[in-house]
């Protein structure tokens, strides 16, 4: 794992853009992963900022979110699909018709993760996937668990992941789905680079034990010791117990 560790959020944010947007331009179809939460936020600013500045080109990039909460429609203003509309999807060239998304609300779950999955499989998989890492561990909807699920899957939150989420749904964790659909390890594990994302010191621990600790589903993200090209961008405040 390469580590890459900044003095502040913001300056990790500015770098990472950067090399997002040197990747779609070395490649305009590269297909990106792309992931929701508080984490990348500032990544997007700084991708729109690009954007704005003609610095980059989105119109022929692929993208793939990760993973929905079920039973939100993306007409739902706590959606993932809304907050990447608001943050990134309607501010950027990216063409509609080459975003793809899971159907949160779609009337069969496992039909709609099969459909996602093989739409994944017809693009070749995951060329770039950004990616952030829950407090516990979890990457994308992979929760902590006895087992993992290489495929996309539909999935029960945990309790933390909620609270995690609340801010989608008025800060109101018991507004937030219970279940989700999700990418699951095997497309992240087989994407051709990985970007993962970390800061603050609610993450600290959780990225001690991706870096350091056993490759074990009780760490989803561990998994990514396994991962050809994965850099790892944290703040000081992340990076304070390695
Ligand atoms: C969410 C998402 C993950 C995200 C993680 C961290 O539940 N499903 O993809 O990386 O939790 O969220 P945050 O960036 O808000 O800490």
């Amino acid at each position: 794992m390469n580590l890459r560790v900044f003095e502040s959020e913001q300056d990790a944010a500015v770098a990472c853009a950067a090399r997002v947007r040197e990747a779609v331009t070395s490649h305009p179809s590269l297909v990106l992963g792309l992931p929701t939460g508080r984490t990348p936020l500032n990544v997007y600013r700084e991708l729109v900022a690009l954007h704005e500045r003609k610095a980059v080109d989105w119109s022929r990039a692929r993208t793939f979110n990760l993973d929905e909460l079920l039973g939100v429609s993306a007409e739902d203003g706590g959606s993932f699909r809304a907050y990447m509309d608001r943050h990134f999807f309607q501010r950027v060239n990216l063409s509609e018709e080459l975003i793809h998304f899971l159907d949160g609300a779609a009337p069969d779950a496992e039909a709609e993760c099969a459909r996602y999955e093989a739409e994944l499989a017809a693009e070749g998989g995951l060329g770039l996937v950004l990616l952030g890492i829950g407090a516990n561990g979890h990457l994308a909807f992979n929760e902590p668990a006895e087992q993992l699920q290489a495929r996309c899957h539909r999935t029960r939150l945990s309790r933390e992941t909620r609270e995690a989420n609340a801010m989608l749904f008025g800060d109101d964790p018991s507004r937030v789905p219970l279940e989700a659909l999700t990418l699951g390890m095997g497309a992240l594990i087989q994407s051709r680079r990985a970007m993962l994302l970390a800061f603050g010191e609610g993450k600290a621990e959780a990225v001690k034990a991706m870096v350091e600790g056993p490759v074990t589903p009780r760490c989803p993200a561990s998994f990514l010791q396994l991962h050809r090209d994965v850099e790892v961008w944290l703040d000081r405040a992340s990076a304070s117990a390695l």
